[in-house]
């Protein structure tokens, strides 16, 4: 039972989109298995640049089925904007399955999001107002709508008719924003279950049965280590579980059907939104990266914070994730720096620690001390075309080496740059 989850291990934007399409030809099928249209995958194939909020990577690819798993929380109307930019680019949707027991993103969930959001002020989030935390809410809540229930009217509007009894209450009276009418979504919501009818199916079932067939599945997640909902930085994550073992609860397969874990790490780190970051950058470097990098969120077009490698959180993503292989992204970027900094443990309160801290505030830039390695760069080397491994500079070499042996992973794969291309493979097999 061949099969891999491929997981971010940062705050998200590792790259994540480039890989699965890069690696989705040795899979019949790439699922995704949390989160929504808060995700942002690019990929770059045959000169076009798109950018995949909710439909899994794999649909660039026409001999892989694309699946959107139970997990996953669906907004119909980006999912039909998507559709849309996906036909207009020639790319067929036709084969994209839908779970039937996906939630669904409701326009209060937006408008709760906002008003959460606002509610929070200075301590807010930064989410990106996608709906996302108040949909899983609903889910964990026992009131969320899934999207069988859209396929059939009566159900529909009676659990419509239940939740807004109480979403208006709280967007009316705590919020004092404008509420919804049962009619008013049934009116928009109706014809998004005639588009999603075709593609949805029991992905349990059709998954479990490839399974059997000796078909191999991808699956693809979204966020990152750090903001998953148990895993992450809370209250700064994200509502859903980010790392490998979301992949069996947000698809319906057991976890004995997975072989693979392969984490993407980018070879400094990112984040969007607030929450703690050790090894942020404030000064020109950190502004060199995002330049070099293009650090702008892909949903949001938010500036992403940009900081060192950070070794701590490497070794506790491989960890948590069971991780097999990672793939390092942006390598490339590194040219743009002289000295390069990684770091191995963090400072605070006079007390080292090597691994995640148990207490999240030892994170926060006013009591930690990041302790770094410094390491030899290859400034103004242009790396992005090299193919293997001998190609890279030595000092590029030894950097990858030294964060295998800090991390404890083979870095099976080497991104150099944005397209399917500049990719090294070292010893990395999906099977
Ligand atoms: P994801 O959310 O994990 O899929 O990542 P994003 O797509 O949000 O952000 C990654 C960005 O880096 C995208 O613009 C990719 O095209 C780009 N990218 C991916 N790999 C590389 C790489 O190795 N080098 C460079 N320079 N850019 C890359
Ligand atoms: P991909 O899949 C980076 C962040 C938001 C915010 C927090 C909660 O492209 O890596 P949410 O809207 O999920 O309630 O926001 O999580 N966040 C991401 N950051 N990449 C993402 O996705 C993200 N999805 C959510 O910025 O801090
Ligand atoms: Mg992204």
């Amino acid at each position: 039972m061949p099969s891999t989850v491929l997981v971010g291990t940062q705050w998200g934007d590792e790259g994540k989109g480039k890989i699965t399409d890069l690696i989705s030809s040795d899979y019949d099928y790439v699922v995704r298995f949390q989160g929504g249209n808060n995700a942002g995958h690019t990929v770059i194939a045959d000169g076009k640049n798109l950018a995949l909020r909710l439909t899994p990577s794999g649909v660039m690819n026409p001999d892989c089925t694309p699946v959107i798993g139970n997990g996953v929380v669906v907004d119909p109307r980006v999912l039909a904007g998507e559709l849309d930019m996906l036909r207009e680019n020639g790319i067929s949707c036709d084969r994209l399955v839908i779970s039937c027991d996906a939630h669904v993103i409701m326009p209060y969930h937006i408008a709760l999001d906002g008003a959460q959001e606002t509610r929070l002020g200075k301590h807010e989030i930064g989410t990106t107002k996608n709906g996302i935390g108040p949909a899983y809410q609903d889910k964990a809540g026992r009131t969320g709508i899934r999207i069988q229930d859209l396929l059939d009217e009566a159900i529909f509007r009676e659990k419509l008719e239940t939740a807004l009894d109480y979403k208006n209450q709280l967007l009316e009276k705590i919020y004092h924003l404008p509420t919804f009418t049962v009619d008013q979504i049934m009116e928009e919501y109706l014809p998004y279950a005639d588009m999603i009818r075709p593609h949805m199916a029991e992905t349990a079932q059709l998954l479990n049965t490839a399974l059997r067939e000796g078909k191999n599945i991808l699956f693809e997640g979204a966020q990152g280590t750090l903001l998953d909902i148990d895993h992450g930085t809370y209250p700064f994550v994200t509502s859903s579980s980010c790392c490998s073992g979301g992949a069996p609860t947000g698809s319906g397969v057991g976890p004995k059907a997975i072989d693979k874990v392969l984490g993407i790490m980018k070879a400094y780190i990112t984040r969007v939104g607030s929450g703690p970051f050790p090894t942020e950058l404030f000064d020109e470097t950190g502004e060199l990266l995002g330049q070099v990098g293009g650090e702008f969120g892909v949903v949001t077009g938010r500036k992403r914070r940009c900081g060192w490698f950070d070794a701590v959180i490497a070794r506790y993503a491989a960890d948590v994730n069971s991780l097999t292989d990672i793939a390092l992204t942006k390598l490339d970027v590194l040219s743009a720096v002289d000295t390069i900094k990684v770091c191995v443990a963090y400072e605070a309160d006079g007390q080292r620690y090597d691994y995640f801290p148990m207490q999240h505030s030892v994170l926060y830039p006013k009591n930690v001390t990041p302790i770094y390695e410094e390491l030899p760069g290859w400034k103004g080397v242009d790396i992005s075309e090299c193919r293997t491994f001998d190609e890279l500079p030595a000092n590029a070499q030894a950097y990858v080496e030294y964060l295998e042996q800090t991390v404890g992973v083979p870095m099976s794969i080497i991104a150099v740059g944005p397209d399917r291309e500049q990719t090294i493979f070292r010893n990395w097999s999906a099977r």
